[in-house]
């Protein structure tokens, strides 16, 4: 699957311009500056089929790619950031939600968590809203390569705890880095069985 073709197919700044429902669609969904767009990149081994930058709020719109005809790779714009123009955020902001909620070829949200920061509002609110919405999601741990052994090794273990209290959690949490390579090969396995055969 992540060996085939990988293409930039739709960009949606708005609900109501999404593309067709047709293939089944995994989402990447997390603040601002966690890693989406380099976890995309990482898992289908291009180093800018997903625009990645240093500065929070590069993504902008609902992004979608299109994975050897089989599932769409969805990079969303994050949220949690303070620099935006209030009005350009709330409108982001409103489409992601609207996505989450609404999409009936979603099959699996990534939640991308930075294994550096603390959880914050923001995230406990998406959580919220997939649980409402009964939305499947997983929790990814993102740029351990910056993190110590036993303090990655104690973040999981409150990420796996975090995640039994949610009701659409997924129980296992992947822990990833973008730069090492770690654990992109064991999430491709948790996205495939998303996968048209
Ligand atoms: P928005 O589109 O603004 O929501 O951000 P995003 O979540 O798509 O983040 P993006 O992939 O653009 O990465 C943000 C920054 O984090 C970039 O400078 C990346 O190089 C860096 N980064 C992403 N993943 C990793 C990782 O695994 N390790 C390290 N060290 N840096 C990473
Ligand atoms: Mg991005």
């Amino acid at each position: 699957l992540f060996a085939g073709e990988c293409t930039f197919y739709f960009g949606s700044p708005r609900i109501d311009q999404l593309p067709p429902i047709d293939l089944p669609e995994v989402a990447f969904a997390g603040r601002s500056n966690v890693g989406k767009s380099s976890l995309i990149n990482a898992l289908t081994g291009r180093k800018a089929l997903a625009r990645a930058s240093s500065e929070p709020g590069r993504t902008k719109q609902l992004n979608f790619f299109n994975l050897s005809e089989r599932l769409a790779l969805v990079d969303m714009p994050g949220y949690g950031f303070a620099k935006a123009a209030k009005s350009v955020k709330e409108d982001w902001q409103e489409t992601m939600f609207a996505y989450l909620r609404g999409r009936t070829t979603l099959e699996r949200v990534i939640l991308l968590l930075d294994a550096r920061i603390e959880l914050k509002a923001s995230d406990k609110d998406v959580m919220e809203l997939l649980d409402r919405a009964a939305v499947v999601f997983q929790i990814v741990l993102t740029k351990a390569d910056q993190v110590k052994p036993g303090a990655l090794k104690k973040k999981r273990e409150e990420i796996e705890a975090l995640a039994l209290k949610h009701a659409a959690a997924y129980p296992r949490v992947v822990v990833t880095s973008s730069e090492t390579g770690e654990g992109i090969e064991d999430l491709r396995g948790e996205i495939a069985r998303f996968a048209r055969s």
